[in-house]
């Protein structure tokens, strides 16, 4: 069976400065990978050059052809989708409004993901008429996973989803991601949160200064001492946050 996304020797440079060298990584469908490591690691960099927002060296093959080279509105029509750090949700518009936006991809079948998301996410349902810049930090990450997820992606990358939130609010997020894989979506996740990932994924990439140094099964990576020395132990938290 070959792998749903496969990065295969990847680098992405800004300017002169290679931010992303030499990476590969494949992630098959229903399994949550992650990929951990500190601030300015080069996990953003890589993930948007997947997405197609960054242009990138290499081979990107996913759901069978290869995408390196497609733009970024292909790409979701592909069945791929980003959840990006800063959420970039529209404030001024309803949760509604934001979640309909995401329905382009898949327009004949809108009321049924309006259904699914609301499903996962009661909380959206409670606020659908509530303006997205006035939910709560932990509403509006799962907006705007609600948003991506309205195009029925088949692999969804989010990019710290538990940034700035309320440790029980992470735990509500960590747990939905969770209900993602039950329901058939594979997971890309980053993120500097490294326990809660851990614990959560199938499969594991420890990244430093823009290289993969460690993979494998989330629960050998989670037991590996170099990364409980730099990612989980006493603190670990001074050199990832
Ligand atoms: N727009 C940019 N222009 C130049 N350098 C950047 C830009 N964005 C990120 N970088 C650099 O690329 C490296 C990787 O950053 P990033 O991908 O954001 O790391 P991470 O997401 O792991 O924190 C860092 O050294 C960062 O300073
Ligand atoms: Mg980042």
């Amino acid at each position: 069976m070959s792998a749903l996304l496969d990065i295969r020797d990847v680098s992405v440079a800004y300017g002169k400065v290679e931010a992303v060298r030499s990476v590969s990584l494949t992630i098959n469908d229903g399994e949550i990978v992650t990929i951990i490591g500190a601030n300015g690691a080069g996990k953003t960099t890589l993930l948007n050059a997947a997405m197609g927002i960054l242009p990138l060296k290499g081979s990107v093959v996913f759901a069978g052809p290869e995408i390196a080279k497609l733009d970024i509105e292909d790409r979701v029509a592909a069945g791929l989708a980003l959840v990006p750090e800063h959420r970039e949700l529209f404030a001024s518009m309803t949760v509604e409004e934001n979640l309909q936006l995401g329905a382009f991809r898949a327009p004949k079948e809108t009321a049924a993901s309006f259904e699914r998301v609301y499903e996962l996410f009661p909380k959206l349902k409670e606020r659908q008429w509530q303006l997205a810049g006035t939910l709560s930090g932990g509403e509006q990450q799962m907006l705007a996973m609600g948003r991506a997820l309205m195009g029925r992606p088949r692999l969804l990358m989010l990019d710290e989803p538990s940034l700035g939130l309320a440790p029980r609010i992470v735990a509500d997020i960590f747990k939905i991601i969770g209900d993602l894989k039950a329901a058939g979506v594979a997971v890309l996740l980053v993120e500097q949160n490294a326990k809660a990932a851990l614990e959560i994924a199938d499969r594991a990439y420890v990244m430093e200064l823009g290289e993969f140094v460690l993979d494998g099964q989330a629960s050998a990576i989670a037991t590996d001492p170099r990364v409980v020395a730099s990612y989980l132990g006493f603190g670990a938290d001074a050199k990832t946050t």
